[in-house]
């Protein structure tokens, strides 16, 4: 039954352009997530005025890339192999690797629910959530020389 179960999900799984290739896509969801996080720290950084309509509006694609994040599909078993920077330790302890992009996306949706008022409410939350990047990227990734 479990086997059945696979190989019917894994036609879907073929069937769908979307998800042909999840190495790619989930280096794209983290390029897109990265390019919001530097749009964000423009901002604490002073390169960029302050904005309260539009910070939020950054941190709610915030929220969005982290709801599209679904280790399932993204990491299946076997992807560990070919051009990726994705390590083992993520299919020796999924549970762990969930729970830490969980954790991620329950402050990104905490920075949406209460929205900076000024740039150091945004860099402290910006440093929380560039925690989150930093804990998950030591664990779960190697690094390529
Ligand atoms: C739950 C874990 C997790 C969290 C949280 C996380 N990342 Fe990642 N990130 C990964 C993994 C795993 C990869 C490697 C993907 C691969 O190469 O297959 C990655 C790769 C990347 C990459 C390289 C993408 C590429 O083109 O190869 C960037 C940029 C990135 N992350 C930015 C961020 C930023 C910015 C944050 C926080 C705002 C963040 N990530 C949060 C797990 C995470």
């Amino acid at each position: 039954m479990r086997k059945l179960v696979i190989a019917i999900s894994m036609l879907a799984f073929a069937g769908s352009a979307a998800y042909a290739d999840p190495i790619k896509d989930r280096q794209a969801l983290m390029k897109e997530r990265g390019k919001i996080a530097g749009q964000l720290s423009k901002v604490v950084k002073g390169e960029e005025d302050f904005d309260a309509a539009a910070v939020l509006t950054t941190l709610k694609a915030l929220q969005a890339n982290a709801e599209k994040f679904d280790a399932d599909t993204l990491f299946p078993a076997g992807s560990d192999k070919g051009d990726t920077t994705a390590a083992p330790k993520i299919w020796e302890d999924m549970a762990g690797f969930k729970s830490t992009e969980d954790k991620f996306l329950a402050d990104a949706k905490a920075t949406v629910a209460s929205p900076p008022a000024d740039v150091d409410a945004l860099k402290a939350q910006l440093n929380t959530l560039g925690g989150d990047c930093g804990t998950c990227h030591q664990t779960y990734r190697i690094k390529k020389s």
